[in-house]
């Protein structure tokens, strides 16, 4: 169908289902085990529901904020998926071209199917970008990864820290990953890949399982970009981020790709926020300590909840792999267009004129429990 017919962010997903490659609608499409968690990332927003305010002058409304101390366009950022060119010839560069266009972030990954310089080749003047990293066994190719990405310039890096081992995503595993295209392993760094278990597993076997937070001092030594800990799932961990000075934890479960029966993002935000204040007393969103949430957000609604309880800004991650993959960079405009027209019905509709006005007395949380 035409873009023009595409009404939200779901619209994307049973398109890309029928027109991508099985192996690409596999690997990004697929989730640890049963499943339980991905479709809990979506379900875990329908437990929060809206207190709006009315009779306010809703005339003009604002939804732009600053994400590390960077101006996004909306509180969402794109987060890093791997393997762009599965789903389209142009991968990653889809993204980054449409989250110019569109003033978002764009979070690339270190499994990329373009090499980096690519990505930062195709980026405007000031773009600003952010690095998700997997960390490799061997420490000295990560601290050249690492300068060369504060060389170029990018924003924050986000160390993927739910991954010791890869899920088991058993739709994927079916399928026998033979890269045609030798870029879409460029940057696995493994030598002995084993194409025998689909994707996932074929790209991953360089990342250390030894991963500790000892560790974090190190990339402190080598980096001055801000850090921050992707995969964060209790408050102990966020809190221990936090006493170590780093910059913010992302709130995830990978999108339900790695452990099955791990609670959504947004659920753990709550009882992060609750024991911060009571532990440290911290109030969020905060400038020096960042929340972020990804897994299952498809509607502005999602990402007002979201901050409304103490997240900067929210990461989408397959919405934007089907939209490419179904109609290229054009489609990831579309995309970030709806979410866009979405802000300003549903801040209008909350009664908020700016993203400071996104206060928690806006959600009920009683659904919710804080751990
Ligand atoms: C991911 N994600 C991910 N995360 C990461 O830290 N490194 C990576 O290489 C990848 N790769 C990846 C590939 C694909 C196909 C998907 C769907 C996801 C996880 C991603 O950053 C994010 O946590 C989730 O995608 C968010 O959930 P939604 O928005 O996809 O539901």
């Amino acid at each position: 169908p035409p873009l023009d017919e595409i009404l939200n962010l779901h619209d994307f997903e049973a398109i890309a289902k029928q027109v991508m490659a099985e192996k690409a609608w596999a690997y990004y499409s697929s989730a640890a085990d049963d499943e339980i968690t991905n479709r809990e990332n979506h379900a875990a927003y329908h437990r929060l529901w809206f207190r709006p305010q009315i009779l306010v002058d809703v005339t003009k409304v604002d939804w732009s904020t600053t994400i590390l101390g960077h101006r996004s366009s909306m509180p969402v950022y794109i987060t890093a998926t791997a393997l762009g060119k599965l789903g389209h010839p142009d991968g990653e560069l889809n993204l980054t071209r449409a989250a110019a266009k569109h003033g978002v972030i764009q979070m690339i990954p270190t499994l990329a199917s373009c090499s980096f310089d690519e990505i930062l080749d195709a980026a405007q003047p000031g773009q600003v970008q952010f690095f998700q990293l997997y960390v490799n066994k061997d420490r000295d190719i990560t601290k050249r990864i690492v300068q060369h990405a504060e060389k170029r310039g990018i924003k924050g890096l986000f160390i993927t820290v739910d991954a010791p081992q890869l899920g088991r995503r058993e739709k994927d595993m079916r399928m026998k990953f033979e890269a045609d295209d030798p870029s879409e392993v460029r940057k696995s760094g493994s030598d002995g890949v084993d194409r025998s278990q689909g994707a996932a597993r074929a790209i991953s076997s360089f990342i250390d399982p030894g991963l500790k937070w000892a560790d974090l001092a190190w990339f402190k030594s080598i980096t001055n970009m801000p850090l921050i800990l992707k995969g964060v799932q209790r408050w102990e961990d966020a809190l221990k981020a936090y006493d170590l000075g780093l910059a913010g934890v992302v709130l995830s479960n990978h999108g339900g790709r790695q452990l099955d029966f791990a609670r959504s993002g947004i659920e753990v935000l709550v009882e992060v926020v609750t024991h911060l204040k009571e532990k440290r007393g911290l109030s969020f969103p905060n400038e020096k300590f960042q929340l972020f949430v990804d897994g299952g957000v498809r509607r502005a609604t999602d990402v007002l909840k979201a901050i409304a309880l103490g997240a900067t800004a929210v990461g989408v991650g397959r919405p934007f792999l089907y939209a490419f993959s179904s109609y290229g960079q054009e489609g990831v405009e579309k995309a970030l267009q709806i979410l866009h027209d979405e802000f300003e019905m549903n801040m209008r509709l909350l009664g908020a004129t700016s993203i400071a006005n996104i206060t928690p007395d806006l959600v009920d949380t009683s659904n919710i429990s804080s751990h």
